[in-house]
Order: structure tokens, then C-alpha cells, then sequence
């Protein structure tokens, strides 16, 4: 596998997604719809309004949907961490990336001010204690103050909808984009329906980890954003 010269590898040859799963993740929407999308989350949980001088962690990257989306908010100092290499490799922008496992961080101590997670942590094989790394290596990396910010799937009556939807095969003839959902899904189920299924243990562990300030759940997303204790 050919390296890209624009990336730091903090670890080599692992991967969570297979190859099918990356491209149905590339066609489910197109960069700009995804930068879209996250700049309004990142809108509606408030950091448009943080200084942009703050250091932020983007973990769990892919090919930088969110990056993208701080870059155009203005932040200066941003950096990326994904185990593929293909997805970061696919980013064009000034932040610096990190090829790793966002569950062994090699960022120093107090060395970042914002760290954000936006469609990562559902990927975690093993729940609660890969969580439970993650959330531990978040608290450790955040300077005093520091602020994380979650965006994951949670089990709703509407993703409950959105899952009926993909099971029925002449919906993804009209709608190309519930065809590629449905691929990753079932690519990434074992990891996907395990994190619905532990909602309440998973937010508990979010609260034990950090001051809530936002948690709550709507459309099948789970919003959190939480200050360092
Ligand atoms: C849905 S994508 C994330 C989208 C992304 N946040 C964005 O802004 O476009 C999920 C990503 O998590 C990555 N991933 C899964 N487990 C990981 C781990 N333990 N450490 C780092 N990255 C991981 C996968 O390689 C995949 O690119």
C-alpha cells in the first residue's frame, strides 16, 4: 500500500471497514453535502462561537467531512485522526492528520482545547471498554477546560423508520443514498447495532467522563457536548 506523504502514522495496517464499506461511504453523500450537514451541527452545538485560536482534535475523521467543515468555521489549528489511511488521504485542506487508533492517542497531555467526534464511536468493536479508552484518552489529551463534542447514531423512532426504509429494495433504485446507508449498515453492523443497543451505558459513561452541557437525542443522532471535570 502506497503511503501519502501528508500524513503522520502513529500505527500501520489497521483497519475497522472494509473496502466496500469505504466506498459505500463515499457515495452516500458528496463531500460538500457533508460539509454541509456538519457545519450545521457544529452551528447548533455552539462552536461558531469559541475562539478560533482553540487547538481541536477531530478523531475518528474519514475523509474529513468535519475537517472541512472547521476549516470553513475559521479554526486555525486543527488536527485529524483516522485508522485509514485512503479516507484521510482523500482530505484537501490545512489540517495535519494522523493515521491511528483514536483509542491509543499520541497527542501530549493538555495539548488540545476541543476535541470532536462526528460518526465514530459507534465503530468501536468492543463496548463499554473500548468506549471507555476513547473517553479516558479524550479526558487525558484536553487542556483544563476543555470541551468535547459527540454526534452518534442513537436508536430512535425515526432511525427505527430509516431501517424499515433500507429493508425494502425498490426504495434504493429511487434513492441512491438509502442504497449506500443500507451497504454500510450491513457492513458495519456487528459495531453499529451494538452501540444502539447500549445507549443508557454509553451516555452514563459520557457523564461520568465530563461535565454534560448538551445530551441529548433527536432524528437517530445523539448530541453531547461536555466540559473536562
Ligand atoms: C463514518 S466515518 C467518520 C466520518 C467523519 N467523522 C467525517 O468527518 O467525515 C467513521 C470513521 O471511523 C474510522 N475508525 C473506526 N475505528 C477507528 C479507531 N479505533 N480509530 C480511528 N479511526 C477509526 C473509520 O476508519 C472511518 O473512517
Amino acid at each position: 500500500m502506497p503511503r501519502h506523504e501528508n500524513l503522520t502514522y502513529w500505527t500501520e495496517g489497521l483497519a475497522c471497514c472494509d473496502a466496500e464499506w469505504e466506498a459505500a461511504y463515499n457515495r452516500f453523500e458528496t463531500p460538500e453535502e457533508e460539509k454541509a450537514k456538519f457545519l450545521r451541527r457544529l452551528k447548533g452545538l455552539g462552536v461558531a462561537d469559541l475562539p478560533r485560536h482553540l487547538r481541536v482534535a477531530d478523531l475518528f475523521s474519514g475523509r474529513g467531512g468535519n475537517l472541512a467543515a472547521l476549516e470553513a468555521l475559521g479554526f486555525e489549528d486543527v488536527s485529524g485522526v483516522d485508522l485509514s489511511p485512503e479516507l484521510l488521504g482523500r482530505y484537501r485542506g490545512r489540517a495535519k492528520l494522523y493515521v491511528g487508533d483514536c483509542r491509543d492517542l499520541r497527542f501530549a497531555d493538555g495539548s488540545m482545547d476541543l476535541v470532536i467526534v462526528q460518526g465514530g464511536l459507534h465503530h468501536l468493536p468492543e463496548l463499554p471498554a473500548d468506549l471507555s479508552k476513547c473517553l479516558a484518552e479524550m479526558v487525558r489529551i484536553l487542556a483544563p477546560g476543555g470541551i468535547v463534542l459527540f454526534v452518534e447514531p442513537c436508536d430512535t423512532p425515526f432511525l427505527r423508520f430509516v431501517h424499515a426504509c433500507c429493508h425494502v429494495k425498490l426504495l434504493h433504485r429511487a434513492w441512491l443514498k438509502l442504497d449506500a446507508l443500507a451497504e454500510m449498515i450491513e457492513r458495519e453492523k456487528a459495531t453499529y447495532f451494538n452501540w444502539l443497543s447500549h445507549k443508557r451505558e454509553i451516555r452514563a459513561l459520557a457523564r461520568e467522563a465530563f461535565d454534560p452541557v448538551v445530551d441529548r437525542s433527536a432524528m437517530g443522532k445523539w448530541y453531547f457536548v461536555g466540559r473536562k471535570k
